[in-house]
């Protein structure tokens, strides 16, 4: 019998713990100082969702769980990245990340700057040393897949035009985007990701429909997540949210709930929820935990 979703949550998130600690350099290995920073922004929180996703997507085809790591540790490297540099002064200007103080206040600027750097190099290294699929070719494509989701027209994209809109009024289709790209694009690239680890020696690869619809799931998903954030972000305290609450308010940044008001993006979020369910329907029971991450992403209270 399969596990009930909080067992195989919190199973993968203390197995995932084990792995991330073994893949991160030593803090007693030179330069201590930006390992130790590394360790500090990736391990003791966080509530691992892309490498969750990767996995709940190995599983609907079967996937290799060693391969799943690797790619599930890439994205969440390059997440806990972009939480550094999203907490720096020079951008969203930060004191607390997963109830602790941000990387550049319990280090300094230049550190958080390297722990940044450092996280992204270190996922496309495990990317490109591990085996993720027999053929070497759609490893390629994989770790082309998580650099357009992390670059100009993902992530880090997503990020500049976040930034460049503060104290701007956006239209819903230009919020969209902006939060399709910077949180969007790194959630579906987890869940392709995890989904390309089962074609060769174990899995059942999907077919072009099949790829297309989880995509389509990805992008669903990554968008709910986003406006989630925004929700939570004025209604939870910052105790629970281990970050400061009210900050977008306070910063004037566009966001789904100052244009749509707090019941307008949740029901915007749930809207996006049945499109996200309807989506994985062809898949039947083999999607189950996809659709739990799902229900995961848009009840969340923090
Ligand atoms: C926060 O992401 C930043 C966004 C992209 C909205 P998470 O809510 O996944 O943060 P952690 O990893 O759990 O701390
Ligand atoms: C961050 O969005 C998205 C990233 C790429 C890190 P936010 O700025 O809303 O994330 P939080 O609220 O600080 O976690
Ligand atoms: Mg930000
Ligand atoms: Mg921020
Ligand atoms: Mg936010």
């Amino acid at each position: 019998m399969r596990p009930d979703f909080q067992s195989w949550l919190t199973g993968i998130q203390v197995r995932f713990e084990r792995v991330l600690n073994e893949l991160l350099p030593r803090a007693d290995v030179a330069p201590q100082r930006l390992h130790e920073a590394m360790r500090y922004a990736v391990m003791d929180g966080g509530k691992r969702v892309r490498p969750l996703l990767a996995f709940a997507a190995g599983e609907l085809v079967g996937a290799d769980v060693e391969r799943v790591n690797m790619v599930a540790a890439a994205v969440e490297l390059i997440h806990a990245y972009s939480l550094v540099h999203d907490d720096m002064p020079c951008m969203d200007n930060d004191v607390l990340r997963r109830g602790k103080p941000t990387c550049h206040v319990q280090y300094d600027e230049a550190t958080a700057l390297l722990v940044g750097d450092s996280l992204q190099a270190l996922a496309y290294q495990l990317l490109s040393e591990h085996r993720l699929n027999d053929d070497a070719e759609r490893q390629l494509e994989m770790i082309k897949l998580l650099g357009v989701a992390s670059g100009s027209r993902g992530m880090a994209g997503g990020q500049a035009v976040d930034l460049a809109s503060v104290g701007k009024a956006l239209t819903l289709p230009e919020l969209e985007y902006m939060h399709i790209c910077k949180t969007g694009a790194l959630i579906r690239a987890s869940i392709l990701l995890g989904a390309q680890c089962g074609s060769g020696r174990k899995g059942n690869p999907l077919d072009a429909n099949q790829i297309d619809r989880l995509d389509h799931f990805g992008k669903v998903v990554g968008l709910a997540f986003q406006v989630v954030d925004d929700v939570l972000d004025c209604e939870a305290d910052t105790a629970t949210l281990g970050k400061t609450a009210g900050k977008d308010a306070d910063s004037g940044k566009p966001t789904y709930v100052s244009l749509l008001g707090i019941q307008g993006a949740r029901d915007m979020a749930l809207q996006l929820h049945r499109e996200a369910l309807d989506t994985l329907a062809q898949f039947g029971d083999a999607a189950m935990r996809l659709r739990e991450m799902a229900d995961f992403i848009v009840l969340r209270k923090f």
